[in-house]
């Protein structure tokens, strides 16, 4: 007699992750449509564009609308690398028409401020044309890891940025500033929400990968700038993003964003007596919500009445 094969009811990995994917896509999604839809001739206050603002200013919102310019290479090449992945590739999808949005404001502002020309802004845009971006992992799960990094690294930049319009009274700046680091940042919980999902369901692998990547981690597109070396250092001078602030504040927060016990933190690179300051902060931050569950969920049994104050003695003296 032959043995009939019943199909497996349990879902592969990968299937499992894919799920997961698809579903914080939907929740991207609608949230996306509900909260953050912005319009570059609509949502700007383009009136308050200045020509006040310094140079330095002009110069690395130039640089970054450079590293935006690469988009059509940043939407091809991954989602060709995730094609089949329902979830990630509608989010690609999604996330190029935002990121194309981020190209065309910054370069709107630096004409409507009259910080560039036309003539200016294609030459520029000259000296890139030829450069194309590779990817700089080739497994879908390093790259949702550089991603991950890289948006908030990105997020990161317009809102130092944004404090430095700010402080320059440029308000169309500062306003435009303030949806594209939304956008950057909802692009960054979309990463790390997947990547969540690989730490639930490969832990090792996904380790290993955090710690490969983060070793290994540049922002997109320095290779391809021609003049990056000194737009990188104007950055840096201005306080912007750096050697430092990578370390400070993207590599140690998104570890500890991530959620991941004291043994994962060390195998992720994170040197052993900072790994132990993070895990124990951790655990004491887990105990008290521990704790603030239980009162909230328990009332206390009620206690004896509360003693009557005891009568005084009076000493007559005689
Ligand atoms: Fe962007
Ligand atoms: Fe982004």
């Amino acid at each position: 007699m032959t043995p009939t094969i019943q199909p497996s009811r349990i879902k592969s990995v990968t299937a499992q992750i894919e799920d997961i994917f698809f579903e914080n896509y939907l929740k991207y999604f609608k949230n996306a449509e509900a909260k953050r839809r912005w319009s570059i001739y609509h949502d700007i206050p383009w009136d308050k564009a200045s020509n006040d603002s310094s140079d330095l200013t002009a110069d690395i919102v130039q640089s970054f609308s450079a590293v935006e310019m690469f988009l059509p290479d940043y939407t091809s090449k991954i989602m060709e690398l995730v094609r089949r992945s329902r979830g990630r590739a509608w989010f690609q999808s999604n996330w190029g028409y935002e990121e194309s949005k981020h190209s065309m404001v910054l370069e709107e502002w630096l004409l409507r401020s009259g910080k560039r020309t036309e003539e200016q802004i294609k030459e520029f845009e000259r000296t890139l044309l030829g450069a194309e971006w590779e990817l700089p992992f080739d497994h879908p799960r390093q790259m949702i890891i550089y991603t991950m990094i890289q948006e908030l690294a990105t997020g990161l930049n317009y809102t130092n940025l944004r404090r430095r319009a700010e402080e320059e009274g440029d308000g169309a700046l500062t306003g435009l500033l303030k949806w594209v680091s939304a956008d950057e940042q909802a692009h960054y919980n979309f990463f790390r929400k997947g990547v969540k999902a690989y730490l639930a369901l490969e832990p090792e692998e996904t380790v290993a990968d955090l710690k490969y990547v983060f070793d290994n981690f540049a922002m997109p597109a320095q290779y391809q700038i021609p003049d990056w070396d000194e737009r990188g250092k104007q950055i840096e001078a201005a306080g912007i993003y750096g050697p430092m602030i990578y370390v400070k504040k993207i590599r140690i927060p998104i570890l500890n964003d991530l959620g991941i016990d004291r043994k994962q933190l060390k195998a992720a690179g994170v040197p052993s007596h900072l790994a132990d300051q993070m895990a124990d902060r951790a655990e004491e931050k887990a105990e008290d919500a521990d704790a603030a569950t239980f009162d909230r969920t328990h009332s206390l049994p009620s206690g004896p009445a509360p003693l009557r104050p005891a009568g005084r003695i009076t000493i007559v003296s005689r």
